[in-house]
């Protein structure tokens, strides 16, 4: 059974494709690499002894698409993920991400639903804003989203509706992240920013490391029991777990509905302070930090409901948060910055 992964080189789809090549599938992976580097393809192997098929290309190429389909016509899922991901590029560059994360997924869409091809797409909590319940249940109502990449979410959401309402034979489900961090048990396939990590825990490893000076926790004094954010932190290995147990789920046509909503996170909430201790029990090293002023946006708390995925499709985390940030320290002494 052959499956196609957009962005299958980026952080997460790369452990998506070890975990379906694992189970017996047969991956084509498309990515232009301008997030992520051709070098992804020896650790998915490494891991898995398996080569999948590889185009570099890009999604919102409309004729490398007809090819792409004419060539793989026998495709049997897709899993998107290639999208541009960083909150405050989008802020800069609105156009950029509306271009790229609706554009590629409108023409991926439109092959999809012409030979009524399941699709899984990647999804954020951040859909939710700050939820007016804790944790957040997949029928809380959305919020405005508060920046462009946001927008192209919720957009991209409801563009999916429209076309599993329109196009009977198409089905597809959204998985609405929580925070994946850590890497793959191996140390071959992990995350690679590019840059200065905007993200808590790159940035905490880095930090860790020598690469930064400190890591600044934004904000002291929010209404939480230690007055920092809480967010649900769930280990990337598990989030590729629910991707593949979601789209088998759609291939043997378990679903009610033709477009389903899932969260995919632990249910626990754990605030930043939290999250530094879980690091230096798990890894015996100090994290040097210090308070400082909250970032703008940032949502106060957000956790997921995550017994809808469980009673449905019948995954669950089942990694530690130690057991996150374990691996991600092991991946961040392998990167060569
Ligand atoms: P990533 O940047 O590591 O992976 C995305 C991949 O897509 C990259 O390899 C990039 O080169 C590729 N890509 C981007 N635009 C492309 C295009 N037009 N054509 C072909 N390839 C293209 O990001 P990730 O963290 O793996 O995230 C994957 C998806 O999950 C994204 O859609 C992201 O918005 C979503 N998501 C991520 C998080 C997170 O915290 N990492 C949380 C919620 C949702
Ligand atoms: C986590 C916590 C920060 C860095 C972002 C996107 C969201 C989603 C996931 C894709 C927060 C705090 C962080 C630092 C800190 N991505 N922090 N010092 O903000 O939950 O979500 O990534 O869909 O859309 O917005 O994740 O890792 O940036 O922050 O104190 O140097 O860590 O304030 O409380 P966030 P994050």
């Amino acid at each position: 059974m052959k499956i196609l992964i957009t962005g299958g080189l980026g952080y997460i789809g790369s452990h998506v494709a070890t975990v379906l090549l694992q189970n017996g599938m047969d991956v084509i992976i498309v990515d232009n690499l301008e997030n992520s580097r051709i070098q992804v393809l020896d650790g998915i192997q490494f891991i898995t002894g398996k080569t999948p098929v590889f185009r570099q290309m890009d999604v919102s190429d409309a004729s490398e698409m007809n090819q792409l389909f004419d060539d793989f016509s026998d495709c049997a899922g897709i899993i998107h993920f290639a999208a541009y991901k960083s909150v405050s590029e989008s802020v800069s560059e609105p156009l950029r991400y509306y271009d790229n994360n609706l554009g590629g997924l409108q023409l991926l869409l439109k092959h999809a639903t012409s030979k009524a091809i399941p699709l899984i797409f990647s999804s954020s909590c951040t859909v939710y804003g700050q939820s007016e319940t804790l944790p957040i249940r997949e029928d809380e109502p959305l919020k405005e989203a508060t920046s462009p990449y946001g927008s192209t979410k919720r957009i991209g959401e409801r563009i999916i509706e429209d076309c599993c309402k329109a196009y009977p034979k198409f089905n597809a489900i959204l998985l609405r992240y929580f925070n994946p961090i850590g890497a793959h048990s191996s140390a071959k396939i992990g995350e690679y920013p590019i840059g200065i990590p905007q993200n808590l825990v790159p940035f905490l490893t880095q930090t860790v490391r020598g690469i930064r000076p400190i890591l600044k926790v934004f904000g002291s004094k929010y209404d939480t029991a230690d007055g920092t954010c809480i967010r649900d932190y769930i280990h990337v290995v598990d989030l590729a777990e629910a991707h593949v147990e979601s789209l088998n789920y759609l291939l043997k046509k378990q679903n009610s509905e033709a477009c389903e909503v899932y969260n995919v996170g632990t249910g626990n909430g754990v605030s930043v302070l939290e999250l530094i201790r879980a690091f230096e029990n798990a890894t015996g090293k100090s994290v040097p930090y210090e308070p400082s002023d909250p970032r703008p946006g940032d949502t106060i708390a957000a956790y997921a409901d995550a017994s809808k995925i469980e009673q449905k499709i019948g995954w669950k985390a089942r990694y530690t948060l130690e057991e996150a940030l374990l691996s991600a320290w092991e991946w961040e002494k392998r990167i060569n910055h």
